[in-house]
Parts: structure tokens; C-alpha cells; sequence
């Protein structure tokens, strides 16, 4: 193997030696990923953005993945109505860590290629190799609408991010002045340097859901991300299964990642009764009813059971996987997902800053006890 190819490695291992990778989803937000009006939400402010990223990287985990969104969902709270910029979020957040992976993610249709190329090169340098992109084609009108850009159709949305990321591997790897000639894409002379950090590149992950948004990802991608709901173990195996084989199939080998969201506390009951407490009884319910509407969810295409425990699942994190209890439950659900294949979890908190030292004095421990999870 050569120097490029193990550093290759290394990135896509998030240099780590743990079966299950953990990750930290949403915090660039407010509000992070609970719809919730409770107080103490997330407040997705700077200081505590610093604060919890030094925190996770003293900890071990593997990464922190933002949320891509430039307008709110409204409701009580405006949730999400406050978003840092994500590239930039990440440049903060390397500089202020060692170990940590730090992914920006950027909705291709946005952003010219070549001034992404730079930016994503910029945030690799100042962590020394531990940028990550997360590439998106968008799906929500309204943000598209406030940049008086057109959304395009599904399908040719996948066509212009193949394109735009063909442009950027070019630029991370090409010489100088060459030509870029696409249908969408069409650049000149193209000058790129510095290259990403030590010869290597960003790993790239996509969350497609549609078989067009995971053909992309296979093809393209170091991981996929795949949210699972409410998913039993052997339907999550089957999952896991058919994205690497979908990966091989490819000529690659792909890291399948899900979601979820965490509240863990000394007994379950005490778990079971705060998440009710954030996730129903507090629910910023006007804001679920925007979401659900934004992604055209419709009440009549579902029994009212369903629809109710839709709306309780978008409530929750957005449909990430429900992951609640005692320090013994979480571990054991989190080695559930090891066991059902999973490379990683990105994970999220009501308040990531105020849980996250009880999740690492209890959960990861039993982790490493189980083989999980590598100790630090
Ligand atoms: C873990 C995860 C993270 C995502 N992050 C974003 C995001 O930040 N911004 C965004 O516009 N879409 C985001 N998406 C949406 C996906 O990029 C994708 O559009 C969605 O899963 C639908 O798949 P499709 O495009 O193949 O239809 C995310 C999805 C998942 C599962």
C-alpha cells in the first residue's frame, strides 16, 4: 500500500480503530435535531459549538456532521431558524480540535464548483486532513426559492452533482489549466492549488434515499447515510447488506452510517419519561406539521395511527432511530447496530453539551467492554 493509499485509509477509518464510529449530528442548528420547545434545547451558538466539539474530540468520538439548511421551519421556536454556515463551521470547528472529523455539507446546486473546491481545500488544511463532505442536491423549494434558483427535476438534480463533483475531484487532483466541458458545468484554464491535505482527498459521503440518490452514493462516496426510523435489527441488517452490496457492485467499499437520537439516563424510566417530556408533550407542533408539509407527508395517504406516529417520529429527531434508556440500554441498542453491520451512527442530543458527559462516562465504557468500540 502506498503513503496516499494507507492516509486514504486512515481518513475513511476517521483514525480510529472502533467497529461502531460515533458522530454528533446537527449541532451547527438551533434547536439542533429535537422539534422542541422545552427550555434548555439546543442553542446551536458558537461557544457551545467549540465547547462540544473539544469535548467529543477529548472523548474519542469520530465526527461531527451539520445540518445544510438556510431558513427555519417556523413554528413556535423557528426551529433550525439559526444555522451556521457549515464549511466554515468546520474550519472553526478542526482549528479548535486534534482528532475529530468534521464534515461541511453543501448543497451542490448552490455553490460554483471552484470556489467549493477552495473552500472545502481551506477547511482540510486547517485540520490536517480531516475535512469530510457531505454532498446534498436539496429538496426543500423554499430555500431554493430564496435564492431565485430553479430547483430542478429529481433526476438531473443527481446528474448536475455528478458533474460538480467530477469538477471538484478534478480540481483536488488536476493540473493546472485545464478544462472542464459538461453539460451544466463548463469551466476554463482552471487553476486550483494548494491540493487537499498530504496527497489524499476529503472522504465524501451522501445520504441519498431514492435508488437515483444511492446510485450516486455508491458510485461516488466513502459512506453512506441511511435513516432507518423504526427499523428492526434484521431489517437494518438487510439495509446495511444492500448498500454494500450496491458499493461492490460499484468497485467500492462503502461505510454505511445511520441516525439516531440519544437520551440516556440512570434508569429508563427516568429516559422514557424526558423523552415524552421533549419529543410529545413539548413538541413545537406547528413546526412538525411545516416539515411533514415541506416534504409533502399527507395526512389522508395514511391511517390516523400511522399518521400520528409519523408526526411523533418527525417530532423525534427527524425520524432519526429512537434511542432511549438506562446507560445498559443505549449501549446494548448501539451494539445492536455494530452487529447489524452499521460502520457509524451520527447520534443527536436534546442538549448535546449538558448529555453528552453522562453518554461518555456511561455509555462508551461499556461500549469498549463489549468490543465495540477502541479505547481512547
Ligand atoms: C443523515 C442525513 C443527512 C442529511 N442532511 C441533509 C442536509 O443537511 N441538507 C439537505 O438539504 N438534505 C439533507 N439530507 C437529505 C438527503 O441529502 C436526501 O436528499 C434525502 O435523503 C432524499 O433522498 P433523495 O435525494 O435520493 O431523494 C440528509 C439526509 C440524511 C439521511
Amino acid at each position: 500500500m502506498t503513503d496516499a493509499d494507507a492516509a486514504m485509509q486512515a481518513r475513511i477509518a476517521m483514525r480510529s480503530a472502533s467497529r461502531l464510529k460515533l458522530g454528533l449530528f446537527g449541532a451547527n442548528c438551533s434547536s439542533g435535531r429535537a422539534v422542541t420547545t422545552v427550555p434548555e434545547r439546543w442553542s446551536g451558538s458558537w461557544a457551545d459549538n467549540v465547547r462540544l466539539a473539544r469535548m467529543a474530540d477529548e472523548a474519542g468520538l469520530e465526527f461531527m456532521l451539520p445540518v445544510g439548511r438556510w431558513k427555519g421551519y417556523g413554528g413556535e421556536t423557528d426551529y433550525q431558524g439559526a444555522t451556521f454556515e457549515t464549511v466554515n463551521w468546520a474550519s472553526g470547528l478542526l482549528a479548535n480540535t486534534k482528532r475529530l472529523t468534521v464534515f461541511g455539507t453543501v448543497h451542490a446546486p448552490l455553490l460554483h464548483p471552484i470556489i467549493a473546491a477552495k473552500e472545502f481545500v481551506t477547511a482540510d488544511h486547517i485540520g490536517e486532513g480531516r475535512f469530510g463532505l457531505n454532498v446534498v442536491c436539496g429538496w426543500n423549494e423554499g430555500e431554493f426559492e430564496m435564492f431565485g434558483v430553479q430547483q430542478r427535476d429529481h433526476e438531473t438534480r443527481y446528474e448536475y452533482a455528478q458533474e460538480w463533483l467530477d469538477a471538484i475531484k478534478m480540481m483536488w487532483t488536476g493540473g493546472d489549466d485545464f478544462d472542464f466541458d459538461g453539460r451544466f458545468i463548463k469551466l476554463k484554464k482552471v487553476r486550483a492549488k494548494p491540493k487537499p491535505y498530504g496527497g489524499t482527498r476529503p472522504i465524501i459521503m451522501n445520504a441519498g434515499a431514492s435508488p437515483t440518490g444511492r446510485a450516486f452514493a455508491v458510485r461516488n462516496c466513502d459512506a453512506l447515510f441511511v435513516a432507518t426510523k423504526r427499523a428492526t435489527i434484521e431489517e437494518c441488517r438487510g439495509i446495511v447488506q444492500k448498500a454494500r452490496d450496491l458499493g461492490r457492485e460499484n468497485g467500492r467499499d462503502i461505510g454505511v452510517y445511520t441516525i439516531g437520537v440519544v437520551v440516556c439516563r440512570p434508569t429508563a424510566k427516568e429516559a422514557h419519561d424526558y423523552y415524552r417530556h421533549c419529543m410529545l408533550d413539548n413538541a413545537d407542533w406547528p413546526a412538525v406539521d411545516n416539515i411533514m408539509a415541506l416534504q409533502r407527508v399527507k395526512r389522508e395517504e395514511y391511517s390516523a395511527d400511522e399518521y400520528d406516529k409519523l408526526r411523533n417520529d418527525f417530532a423525534n429527531g427527524l425520524g432519526g432511530l429512537p434511542i432511549v434508556g438506562s446507560p445498559d440500554d443505549v449501549a446494548r441498542d448501539l451494539a445492536t447496530l455494530c452487529e447489524a453491520g452499521f460502520t457509524g451512527i451520527a447520534l443527536s442530543l436534546v442538549n448535546y453539551l449538558d448529555e453528552l458527559p453522562y453518554f461518555c462516562d456511561e455509555v462508551l465504557p461499556r461500549l469498549e467492554r463489549a468490543g465495540v468500540r477502541a479505547k481512547v
